[in-house]
């Protein structure tokens, strides 16, 4: 099963995807936690990445798209994976399209979970993101067991430097006028399923195993 995560930023992605990696034993790849990951380690790829990411910008596709495509001819990902957080521009669906069709694949579903602006600058200033296993948590709707602590690996769990709400506002612009044309895009292809994503966090995960089957 191959899935894709659309959203705005904060509309919970990478919640949802999370559990769907658990549930269907499909990988997680997330490109905001491989930059992030790599910020982390001080990689070349980290510090092109983070100048941008602080501003709210997006890393240039030719930055993301190889990453991508080198990530989803690994072993693990014969049997599928869920993708959050790309593609997030035209062309990086085209060359993520191209690159399953070299191999006689394509995208199973885009699911687009719908949260409007007002709700996710709300959202973002109680998320708590652990930097070192890519857990994210919410202080009022998803609580760490132990405040501050990571439950999946221990880490520590920090305010992430793009969540303060300008660079939230600058986010959010820039998701209207380049990831938005996603929808349509998958709409055409005719695997887009909408899930209202305002709805409680375990609500929103039921949708989607609604649409992906037990
Ligand atoms: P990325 O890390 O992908 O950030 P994003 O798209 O802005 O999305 P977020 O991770 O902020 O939100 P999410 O939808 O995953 O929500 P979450 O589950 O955490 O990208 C960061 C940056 O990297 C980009 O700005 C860009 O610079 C760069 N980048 C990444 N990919 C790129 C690409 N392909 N091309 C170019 N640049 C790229 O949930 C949010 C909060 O809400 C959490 O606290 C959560 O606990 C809470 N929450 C979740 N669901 C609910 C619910 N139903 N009810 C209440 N609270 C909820
Ligand atoms: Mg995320
Ligand atoms: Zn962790």
């Amino acid at each position: 099963m191959k899935i894709i995560m659309l959203g705005a930023p904060g509309a919970g992605k990478g919640t949802q995807a999370k559990q769907i990696s658990a549930k269907y034993s499909i990988p997680h790849i997330s490109t905001g936690d491989i930059f992030r990951a790599n910020i982390k380690n001080g990689t070349e790829l980290g510090k092109k990445a983070k100048t941008y990411m602080d501003q709210g910008a997006l890393v240039p596709d030719e930055l993301t798209c190889d990453l991508v495509m080198d990530r989803i001819q690994q072993d693990d990902c014969k049997n599928g994976f869920v993708l959050d957080g790309f593609p997030r521009t035209i062309p990086q669906a085209e060359a993520l399209d191209e690159a399953l069709k070299k191999v006689n694949q394509s995208m199973d579903y885009a699911i687009d979970v719908d949260v409007p602006d007002e709700n996710i600058v709300k959202r973002m200033g109680g998320r708590r993101a652990c930097l070192s296993c890519g857990a994210t948590y919410h202080i009022q709707f998803n609580p760490t067991k132990v405040e501050g602590v990571c439950d999946a690996c221990g880490s520590k769990t920090v305010l992430r430097d793009d969540d303060k709400p300008e660079t939230v506002k600058k986010r959010l612009t820039v998701y209207h006028d380049q990831t938005q044309p996603l929808i349509n895009f998958y709409d055409n292809k005719g695997i887009l399923k909408t899930v209202d994503g305002t709805q409680d966090l375990n609500k929103v995960f039921e949708d989607i195993v609604a649409i992906l089957g037990e």
